[in-house]
């Protein structure tokens, strides 16, 4: 693959947000924590002990501390160091959410310190050439919001409304990035379908008031800040999962991965369409479907149990650009992942399909990292590790670049020196993405898998043809699997 392909205004970043790293945080979601940590803990072991990694995260998973969200890691106080360590990475961009509850602590009072802050923090990144993409909204309200009803009442999407506007006029003349929305169809699935979140809640119907609440306030965001700062790219990052529907002769299974394309990774974009500029995919997910239920293969799974196929995003990216003609920023991707053995894979293969992406027109302007930092992983607490970047929060927030994030820091100066020389009209090699094979874990055996498991099911799967011509698609398809098994 030819890393010419990454124009050389790609944005490389790495994401975060307020509430699972700043430290000090109170919203509806704190106030949550202290409530049910004792719970959490002690329910632990039957949410999670199905998980290979159970073992290892047992200890953490099962003590109340590892619930709550308390000093975070202290990035609100170090934000500084931490942006220093984009610089070491070679980032050129930062994906970070402003807490609302910081800045509007109650209702229409704005607290001044805060906004400062906030005009700080993005001064500091300005300042080390590193692109602020403000993410507005990512999950967490102030507790006044969120007694009144929050989302749930159509009346109070003119409280959000202001809150934009207050983040439009203060920061929008700094910005050229804002996304709206973090992942709607996550917070409306979990706090209100499956009732994990806060408010708990398990009703469909509102759940779907919700949804359908958000996409409003999506709009009316977008309608705001184009008033006050025309020039503003705005979209929304929404999680889109690559569906699949298992080989077999289950004649529902791609009927109910058409389902799942169409309800969880396009109904809200369907409707805002008319007021994004650009599409944000945070993808974690391949998923198999096999009727009507989920049958993904049972390894290579990370810390969390999901199930990891990291090309899978191609689909996601070419099917989403074949739908809306956006521009598409991949706005998170990452893995939970304590020992660091995946990491580098995961992002490996992540480039080789956004290379291929690029090769097929879809117009992929940037690639954020979940999580700069190891963050505050809401319900599961502090154990599961995304960071490029280990914080050990026993040891006075010690930050270490992990392996992998130091191989993905040399991929991007080659990437970059080898831009620039092309530039210059002087040679210079390109840097080389190896095409890996899936990491072998301990304990597992992916050299010779069940029938059922691993690579193998790749063989069996059906491939999405959706949208693309089939023989391409197999081309490519083919090419994916010598690439996973690493005979190119
Ligand atoms: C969320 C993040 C979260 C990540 C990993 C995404 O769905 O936006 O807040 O930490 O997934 O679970």
């Amino acid at each position: 693959m030819d890393p010419r392909l990454f124009p050389k205004d790609f944005l490389w970043g790495a994401s975060t947000a307020s509430h699972q790293v700043e430290g000090g945080t109170v919203n509806q979601w704190s106030e949550w924590e202290l409530a049910h940590a004792t719970e959490l803990a002690r329910m632990s072991a039957k949410r999670m002990s199905w998980m290979p990694s159970w073992k290892t995260v047992r200890h953490d998973a099962q003590d109340p501390e590892n619930y709550v969200s308390g000093r975070g890691v202290e990035h609100y106080k170090r934000y500084e160091e931490d942006f220093d360590l984009l610089e070491d990475l070679h980032m050129n961009s930062f994906r970070f959410s402003i807490e609302w509850s910081r800045i509007e602590p109650k209702e229409g009072a704005w607290n001044p310190e805060a906004i400062r802050h906030y005009h700080r923090y993005i001064k500091s990144l300005q300042k080390r050439g590193i692109e602020p993409i403000l993410n507005i909204w990512h999950w967490t309200m102030p507790t006044w919001f969120t007694n009144k009803g929050g989302f749930e009442k159509k009346a109070n999407i003119v409280y959000f409304e202001e809150f934009v506007r207050k983040l439009a006029e203060e920061y929008g003349p700094e910005l050229r990035y804002i996304i709206v929305l973090n992942e709607p169809n996550v917070y409306t699935t979990y706090s209100y379908l499956v009732g994990d979140w806060p408010p708990q809640i398990k009703r469909p119907l509102l759940a779907f008031k919700v949804y359908r609440n958000l996409v409003r306030a999506h709009r009316r965001a977008y309608a705001v800040i184009k008033q006050v700062e025309p020039s503003v790219h705005v979209g929304t990052a929404m999680n889109m999962a690559n569906n699949q529907s298992k080989r077999g002769r289950n004649p529902f299974s791609p009927i109910v991965a058409h389902l799942a394309n169409y309800g969880w990774n396009r109904w809200f974009l369907n409707r805002t369409k008319k007021q994004t500029d650009f599409i944000g995919i945070n993808y974690y997910n391949t998923n198999y479907y096999h009727g009507f239920s989920m049958h993904n293969p049972t390894t290579p799974v990370n810390d969390l149990g999901w199930y990891m196929e990291p090309e899978g995003i191609l689909p996601v990216m070419v099917q989403t650009y074949a739908h809306y003609k956006k521009p598409i920023i991949i706005t998170e991707n990452g893995v939970a992942d304590a020992k660091d053995r995946y990491r580098r894979w995961w992002i490996e293969q992540t480039l080789v399909a956004m290379q291929r992406a690029l090769s097929q027109g879809v117009d992929v302007r940037g690639y954020m990292h979940w999580s700069l930092l190891d963050n505050f992983e809401w319900a599961q607490g502090w154990w599961p590790k995304f960071g490029l970047v280990a914080v050990d929060r026993e040891h006075n927030m010690k930050r270490t670049i992990r392996p992998s994030a130091k191989w993905f820091a040399t991929y991007l100066e080659r990437l970059e020196a080898f831009q620039v020389a092309r530039e210059k009209g002087t040679g210079s090699k390109p840097p080389k993405l190896a095409a890996k094979p899936v990491p072998t874990p301990e304990k597992t055996n992916l050299a010779s898998p069940k029938p059922s498991e691993g690579n193998s099911s790749m063989l069996r799967r059906k491939p999405n043809t959706e949208n693309m011509d089939r023989t391409a698609f197999m081309r490519r398809f083919n090419t994916n699997l010598k690439d996973r098994n690493g005979e190119r």
